[in-house]
């Protein structure tokens, strides 16, 4: 197994942890936007697309690589890909923390085993119509359970409550069996939607064009971690 430099930590399991997603940022400076946002962010989601899985392309493992040596915040991968399986490990290298694979792609047992195998952080992901029935075989097997609150493919969309009592399935189930695993939101994250997200049970809250479209990102960021924060249930 070949794999980059050691991974850096995730944080504890079930914290609050703000992640602010670059597809919103403005790519001709990743590093720079990256930076703003560096002291007020636990993670970096940064979106992978491959024109297949949703209707939009993004990045890949070089810019990956090229933002690594930019910044040491933990980056949580986000595959919106068909087939995400060949191109985890150069992910790996590239310095990616953990990835995220959907559901909604076959082999999802194999693809997490391949996650884990390479080092990574390994979470799935469920779109905004996929039962948490889907979910449920493979919480044992996760670090990370990520709900998307939009369909997937562009940053800037609505947030959707009726995501909520999925979240919130999840969320018991974790805590029932005492699991290991953040609960994170994706899709129209901002002040307002932060604390319905949070009072479900999510704790990594990704956000792209609430933060990268302020002027002062940074504020932006803390302003979600502080509206998460009172919506939170004591436990975590
Ligand atoms: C959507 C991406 C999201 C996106 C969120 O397909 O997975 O991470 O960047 O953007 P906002 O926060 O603008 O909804
Ligand atoms: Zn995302």
């Amino acid at each position: 197994m070949t794999t980059g430099a050691p991974a850096r930590h995730a944080g504890e399991p079930g914290a609050l942890k703000i992640a602010p997603s670059i597809l919103s940022a403005d790519f001709g400076s990743l590093a720079e936007e990256v930076g703003e946002v560096s002291s007020v962010a636990e993670w970096l989601h940064v979106d992978v697309m491959d024109g297949h899985f949703v209707p939009n392309v993004t990045i890949g493992p070089p810019v990956v690589a090229s933002l690594r040596r930019h910044s040491g915040l933990f980056f949580d991968c986000h595959l919106m890909m068909t087939d995400p399986g060949d191109f985890l490990e150069a992910f790996a290298k590239a310095g990616a923390d953990g990835c995220t694979v959907h559901v909604e792609v076959a082999d999802t047992t194999t693809l997490l085993a391949q996650m884990r195998g390479l080092g990574l952080r390994v979470g799935l992901a469920a779109n905004p119509d996929t039962p948490f029935e889907a979910l449920e075989p493979h919480l044992g097997a996760v670090d990370l359970v990520l709900c998307m609150t939009v369909f997937p493919g562009f940053g800037g969309q609505s947030f959707m409550p009726e995501v909520m009592d999925k979240v919130a399935a999840v969320r018991a189930a974790i805590d029932d069996a005492h699991l290991a695993v953040d609960l994170e939101v994706d899709g129209g994250i901002d002040p307002e939607t932060a604390p319905l997200a949070a009072r479900a049970g999510a704790n990594v809250l990704v956000a792209g064009s609430a933060i990268f479209g302020h002027e002062r990102p940074w504020e932006a960021a803390d302003a979600i971690r502080h509206a998460a924060r009172g919506a939170m249930t004591p436990s975590r």
